[in-house]
């Protein structure tokens, strides 16, 4: 059997065109069901339905063979216990300081950053010699500068759409982003054949898409 942990919302429905190349597709879908473990057509494999930053734990641990998440989950959780075979080109966006339009004037004052990506943050002021004070959130960082909370963010950026609608524009790209195929260390040992094939499909259709 074949475990593959995936979160709903964006990275369900991209993943889920690549997994049924590979003759993959799930028995139901996890916008209406409220099921966790879903059956697919292929009895060798089922899905985990998790949060996105919880995947990397699951393969961590073997709870799950195979699992797709964002590089920036996975540059925050630190990548041990995992390989990560296949750069999906899903989901793509970019991780980037942004804050108040016309507000990213240079100061000796620690910038006050708000962020769920602590770690990458903490790095990109790091590599510049910049001393910043990280202010941790879950969600909603667009909304720290506009009440004082922080002076900028770090967060994921695609459209530009929500920074726009907040006052925000972004101030400095930090890295691409896009989810990849993660694999659990002693998995892709134990059951390799089986995995090598799915990274094949997967990779295939990868190709075909893009
Ligand atoms: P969460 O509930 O953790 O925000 P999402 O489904 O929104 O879960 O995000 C999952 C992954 O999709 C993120 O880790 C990131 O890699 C990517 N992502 C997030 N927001 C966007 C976006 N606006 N456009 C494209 N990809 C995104
Ligand atoms: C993500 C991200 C930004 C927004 C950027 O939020 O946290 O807020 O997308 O996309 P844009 O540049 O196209 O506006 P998401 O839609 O995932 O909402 P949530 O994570 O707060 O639920
Ligand atoms: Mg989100």
């Amino acid at each position: 059997m074949l475990t593959i942990a995936l979160s709903k919302g964006r990275i369900f429905k991209d993943t889920v065109p690549l997994l049924a190349a590979a003759g993959i597709v799930p028995a139901e879908d996890p916008e209406r069901s409220r099921k966790l473990i879903l059956e697919t057509t292929d009895p060798g494999v089922r899905l985990l339905i998790i949060r996105a930053t919880d995947v990397p734990t699951y393969v961590q641990h073997g709870a799950a063979d195979l699992g797709v998440a964002g590089k920036d989950v996975l540059v925050e959780h630190g990548g041990e216990g995992i390989y990560e075979p296949l750069d999906l080109r899903i989901a793509r966006c970019k991780l980037m300081v942004a804050g108040p339009i016309g507000g990213r004037v240079e100061s000796q004052r620690r910038l006050r950053v708000a962020t769920k990506f602590v770690d990458s943050a903490r790095a990109h002021f790091a590599n510049q010699g910049r001393q910043v004070e990280i202010i941790k959130l879950y969600g909603s960082m667009e909304l720290a500068p506009l009440v004082g909370l922080a002076d900028c963010i770090v967060d994921l950026v695609d459209t530009g759409n929500t920074l726009r609608a907040n006052g925000l524009e972004p101030w400095e790209p930090i890295a691409d982003v896009s989810s990849r195929l993660i694999v659990n260390k002693a998995s892709m040992k134990m059951k390799h054949q089986r995995v090598q094939a799915l990274i094949g499909q997967l990779r295939e259709a990868v190709c075909a898409q893009t």
